[in-house]
């Protein structure tokens, strides 16, 4: 074997941690499409910990696409209640009934397939064509753009960081490959406070060589990726969640999903937001009780 590049020495040294450092994670046992897609779309926004609850009694109701396809919004609204961001429901339910009307219940296989669908975008797309297709696609969140900026000591957009990215994937192991890398921006590169005593490609890493040289800048910035969440307490997202959660308990009398918001000195913005829950579809007005769709 001759020389490696370096681009090939970061991929030897990170593929065996991941033999013995990757998560046991529900989504990680299956390769069904299906199964990766709602993975991968609850995983958007919300931490492992608290979909790891909600994932396996979601697959039991809605197995395939057909079945979320044919179930009332409600129904599936009821499964999502504590995961935040229903928009992602609905949409996923959206996506579902394309995949039964365009594609014969099959998840696509193509990106251009996979992007067509309601609420997939470039990084669910490439995760599942990598996760469950096994194609060598890339994937870029958060985590995988923070180890990249980082290895490179460089800002990059989101354009570089995916080209980056592709550039990085070893031939056939598109699945370890993203999981692990993906893994070492949660576990061990994380935003605050890295272990780069515990990496695997420290040696290789520009950014811990330009730190131990005493430059100070904690990462380069990666293409807005890392933009921090908004204030939660007292926010109009906490209010929906709170208004989600009164109406996932049974339909309610207006005002009392209006109590339940927690915005009794601004009823005037309860209102609005219930109106937007409704407009989006995620809630019904039948007179003066609102319900799940
Ligand atoms: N976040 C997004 N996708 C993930 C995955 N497959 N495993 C762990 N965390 C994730």
């Amino acid at each position: 074997m001759g020389r490696l590049t370096r681009d090939e020495r970061i991929v030897v040294a990170l593929l065996p941690w991941g033999g013995t450092e990757l998560r046991d994670l529900p989504w990680r046992r299956t390769r069904h499409p299906w199964a990766v897609l709602v993975s991968e779309v609850m995983l958007q926004q919300t931490s492992v910990a608290r979909v790891m609850p909600k994932y396996a009694p979601f697959m039991q109701s809605f197995p395939s696409p057909a079945a979320l396809a044919a179930t009332p919004l409600g129904d599936a609204l009821q499964l999502w209640q504590g995961l935040g961001y229903p928009r992602r429901c609905r949409n996923l339910r959206d996506a579902a009934s394309v995949i039964v009307r365009d594609h014969a219940g099959e998840v696509p296989a193509t990106l251009e397939g996979l992007l067509a669908l309601p609420g997939v975008g470039q990084y669910t797309a490439r995760a599942v064509l990598a996760f469950a297709h096994g194609e060598d696609a890339a994937v870029v969140d958060t985590n995988v753009s923070r180890v990249l900026s980082r290895l490179d000591n460089s800002s990059m957009s989101a354009r570089e960081l995916q080209v980056r990215a592709d550039a990085l994937v070893p031939r056939g192991l598109a699945w370890e490959w993203n999981q692990v890398i993906m893994d070492l921006g949660a576990r061990v590169c994380t935003a605050r406070n890295p272990s780069c005593e515990a990496c695997p490609v420290a040696s290789s890493c520009r950014w811990h060589a330009a730190s131990r040289d005493g430059a100070v800048d904690p990462a380069p910035a990666s293409a807005g990726a890392s933009r921090p969440q908004a204030r939660f307490e007292g926010s109009d997202r906490q209010a929906r969640g709170r208004a989600m959660k009164a109406l996932a308990s049974g339909c309610r009398p207006e005002a009392d999903v209006i109590a339940a918001m927690g915005l009794d000195q601004d009823t005037t913005r309860a209102r609005r937001l219930v109106d937007d829950l409704v407009r989006e579809g995620l809630a019904a007005r039948d007179g003066g009780v609102l319900r799940l769709p």
